[in-house]
């Protein structure tokens, strides 16, 4: 018997995450009467989500023509023929009503003189399948994230929603394959808390923190991930991890692609707008994947600026000022801060960073986990959503804008599907001790771990290994010297050292527990890349520079357990879900 007391708790749907879609879900879970709990390891206005700026996309065509199908076009030409297309069906057609939603709900939206939702351009986003730009990507200046998060927790609050607030989740409770909700940890006095549940949500967001350098707050752990890889479930397409192009130098804060859509443009060392040799068209709206290794390519063959040559030049100081106070406030207080740079009179210094896991728990566009046993199997009583999911709208890059709209329309999608299947009430199973005590073997484990080496040097040497191995452009050795790093950073945590034993507020114990879920994403992560020999968005490969449908239009699959993964692939779905859309088959990726 385990020495920590237990306190359990019974609900008829836990959402594990207070982002954007955990939020969204727990809205829809409480509106719909069922007994809803919401486990955050921070306070949920704290969550990641409020620091996306840019903008929300769904075809409204507030400011011109749109058509969802062209937003669809977008998506899976964005996605380089990787996402599943059902699910982009699903996403697109859905998006204009989740943000009409969001608009009811309170969102402070920007608004046109006409009082509608301000919407901006924004990477890849076209008009007529790829004919012109399109102004699609609805915004709150740029603080559009920060808007909706705070708009959804006060909707959950006012819908009853229990939240529990400053618990780290530390396993699944599953029972012969089926999931009965999870085990945590209260943060603030150091109790071990188990939630029963008839359907676990995860909306835990992305891992960027396996990366030296990313926009990712110090939160983004990926804890939900790591749980369903040490449950024995796969994750899909790790190895897609999107370098937002706009990174400040040496600091990583994001600036918003908005900055591009108002009219910025990036410059090399030659004062050149280089994106034009690139993107011809679209320029410096092109997707991320081609800016981003544009700007690589430029530093590269030594046309970076500053005195290393190692980043380029955001320009926007010819935009209006009304529109620079208006619409970018945000970025202008961000680049003063960390870049001391007066947005107004001089560039800001970037560099592409880290940014956005593609990759994550595999689900169908219901957000009902799948595992791979052949064929493609729901895991019941377990959904993903959001960042944390792979449902895979975004396939192998991620357009800007895509990613809020993925939280509320799936965070949606899981609240209706919970809805239809479990009646509020429901009496819960007993389950065994077993799953508990295994659970809290490994806590203690990691809380009485008394070796030489501190969690953050082992931290720092996974962060640098990801960030030089598993980078922009990947070869085969790079890659295999990444799987061979990645392990022995691995082995390292047989002689980790946590100082600090005691229950409440441990942070030593928190940043070992999130760095034991980190590594098991990163070794899955490089695996994965050293496995895709193609390059396919956000996946480029010099050894294998051309994209190779025949073998690799596939979605990796990989199990992880403690060092040694195993890789699969499953199909890519290539059809839609109504007639009112054909399939778009694979084409040239050009911009
Ligand atoms: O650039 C941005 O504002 C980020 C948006 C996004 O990642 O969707």
């Amino acid at each position: 018997m385990s020495a920590y007391k237990i306190i359990d708790h019974e609900y008829d749907v836990i959402v594990l995450g207070a982002g954007g879609s955990g939020l969204r879900a727990a809205v829809g879970l409480s509106e719909a009467g069922l007994k809803t709990a919401c486990i955050s390891k921070v306070f949920p206005t704290r969550s990641h989500t409020s620091a996306a700026q840019g903008g929300i996309s769904a075809a409204l065509g507030n400011m011109g023509e749109d058509d969802w199908r062209w937003h669809m076009y977008d998506t899976v030409k964005g996605a380089d023929w990787l996402g599943d297309q059902d699910s982009i069906e699903y996403l697109c057609k859905e998006a204009p009503k989740a943000v009409i939603e969001l608009e009811k709900y309170g969102v402070p939206f920007s608004r046109t003189d006409d009082g509608k939702i301000y919407q901006r351009p924004f990477g890849g986003m076209t008009k007529n399948y790829g004919n012109g730009i399109v102004q699609r990507t609805c915004a709150a200046a740029d603080r559009t994230g920060h808007a909706i998060l705070h708009t959804l927790y006060g909707q959950a609050l006012k819908h009853n929603t229990e939240f529990f607030i400053e618990y780290f989740a530390l396993d699944l409770i599953m029972k012969d394959g089926e999931c009965k909700g999870l085990i945590a940890w209260n943060l603030n006095d150091g109790t071990i808390h188990r939630f029963r549940a008839h359907i676990t949500i995860i909306a835990t967001g992305g891992y960027g923190k396996v990366y030296y350098s990313a926009t990712s707050a110090h939160t983004c752990t990926g804890d939900g991930n790591a749980m369903v890889l040490r449950a024995g479930l796969p994750l899909q397409d790790m190895e897609f991890v999107q370098f937002h192009p706009t990174g400040i130098y040496g600091h990583g804060t994001l600036i918003s692609e908005g900055v591009r859509g108002e009219g910025g443009y990036l410059v090399n060392s030659k004062g050149e707008r280089f994106m034009e040799r690139y993107a011809p068209n679209a320029k410096d709206l092109a997707s991320r994947d081609v800016v981003s290794r544009s700007m690589s390519i430029e530093i590269n063959e030594g046309r970076g600026v500053g005195k290393e040559k190692d980043h380029v030049h955001l320009h926007l100081s010819h935009l209006d000022k009304n529109i620079i106070e208006s619409r970018l406030p945000g970025i202008t207080e961000a680049a003063r801060l960390f870049a001391n740079v007066d947005v107004t009179k001089e560039p800001i210094p970037v560099v592409p960073t880290v940014h956005y896991n593609m990759g994550g728990i595999p689900t169908n566009y219901k957000a009902e986990v799948l595992t791979v046993n052949g064929s493609e199997k729901t895991v019941p009583g377990l959904m993903a959503i959001g960042e944390a999911a792979c449902v895979s709208v975004h396939g192998a890059n991620r357009l800007g804008s895509n990613s809020l709209i993925d939280l509320v329309v799936f965070g949606r999608a899981a609240a209706m599907r919970a809805a239809e299947l479990v009646k509020p009430g429901t009496p819960h199973e007993e389950v065994s001790e077993t799953e508990t005590e295994k659970c809290l073997a490994r806590f203690d484990k990691l809380r009485n771990a008394n070796g030489e080496t501190s969690t953050a040097e082992l931290r720092l040497s996974m962060q640098k290994i990801m960030q030089s191995k598993c980078a922009v452009f990947r070869t085969d050795k790079t890659l295999k010297e990444g799987v061979d790093e990645i392990r022995k950073v691995y082995d390292g945590m047989e002689s980790i050292s946590v100082k600090d034993k005691s229950l409440v507020f441990n942070t030593d114990l928190v940043e070992t527990l999130e760095f034991d879920n980190l590594i098991r994403q990163a070794i899955t992560t490089v695996d994965s890349a050293y496995n895709r020999k193609e390059s396919r968005g956000a996946h480029a490969r010099e050894d294998f520079p051309k994209r190779d449908d025949e073998k690799f239009m596939q979605h990796t699959i990989a199990w992880c357990n403690g060092k040694d993964t195993k890789i699969d692939y499953r199909p890519v779905h290539k059809t839609t879900l109504t007639n009112e859309v054909q399939y778009f088959p694979p084409q040239e990726r050009v911009y």
